[in-house]
């Protein structure tokens, strides 16, 4: 099947966000500049020293969590179709001299512009759901990975995905039931920005994710969910005694996170 028009239709979405993500509170990125890391607790404690490996990081946005490998000191490239998010990470990595590869193309076509494969393929937050196909997307990860080397995912749940925007009924599959077509304002980073664009969008059940990976040869040896998430990015939360949102009334009801780290047979 052709998913080309969607793609398109996505990337200048992700064009319109990221001008106002780039510039957003939420992602902060002057106190990034200043050398506060953007990764979280989930993929630190679970890929540890990183240091002098090499990594992949697909869906890279503009490029907040690959510079803060690179300053772990993984040898880091990210990739994401969106050029101004691509555009955004070069320019963020020469301006404070980190060095990182950015590529600017479709996460399917991966393999058409790396050189060798990675100690590290890692992808986190908002990212399988751009995705229509999961087996091809494993694939791509399968053949991006030495022999041994470890895919790490972190995505928000597929609990979330099943609501409305408010969080008060159950308005879509828990699984993968084909395209969903919304028409979005704002973006997770600043609702009020006064953008408007369509996008399309896929569930993808948790069954789904690691059947796609062991089909691949990735050999899941951890796995994580969690009842919270990291990013304020949802209506109707509220802040926990851990620092952490939860949905407002659904506290500790649904999980909200989860990981999934896989090793290369
Ligand atoms: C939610 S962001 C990634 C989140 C990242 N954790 C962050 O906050 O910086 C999702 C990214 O996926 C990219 N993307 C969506 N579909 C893609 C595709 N088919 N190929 C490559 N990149 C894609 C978008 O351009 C966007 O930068």
């Amino acid at each position: 099947m052709d998913h080309s028009n969607y793609f398109e239709v996505n990337k200048a979405a992700w064009n319109k966000r990221t001008i106002v993500n780039r510039g957003s509170e939420f992602y902060d990125v002057e106190s990034f500049k200043a050398g506060k890391s953007s990764l979280n607790p989930l993929e630190i404690e679970s890929l540890k020293d990183v240091s002098g490996k090499s990594m992949l990081h697909l869906q890279c946005h503009f490029g907040l969590d690959s510079l803060s490998w690179a300053r772990e000191g993984a040898i880091v490239t990210g990739i994401d179709f969106s050029d101004e998010a691509i555009r955004t990470a070069k320019q963020l990595s020469a301006d404070l001299n980190i060095p990182a590869e950015f590529i600017c193309c479709n996460v399917y076509d991966t393999l058409e512009h790396i050189r060798q494969p990675y100690d590290i393929v890692f992808t986190t937050y908002g990212v399988i759901g751009w995705l229509p196909d999961l087996h091809k997307w494993a694939d791509v990860i399968s053949k991006a990975l030495k022999p041994g080397g470890i895919f790490f995912l972190a995505e928000f749940h597929p609990v979330l995905w099943m609501f409305d925007d408010d969080f008060e009924y159950i308005k879509y599959a828990y699984h993968n039931d084909g395209v969903i077509a919304e028409t979005q304002t704002g973006t997770y980073a600043d609702r009020s920005a006064d953008i408007t664009y369509q996008e399309y969008s896929w569930n993808h059940s948790l069954s789904e994710v690691m059947t796609a990976l062991i089909e691949h040869g990735l050999f899941i040896e951890e796995f994580t969910e969690l009842n919270y998430s990291y990013y304020n990015c949802f209506n109707k939360t509220i802040r926990g005694e851990n620092g952490y949102w939860y949905i407002k009334g659904l506290e500790n009801k649904i999980p909200m996170m989860y990981a999934i780290k896989a090793r290369k047979t």
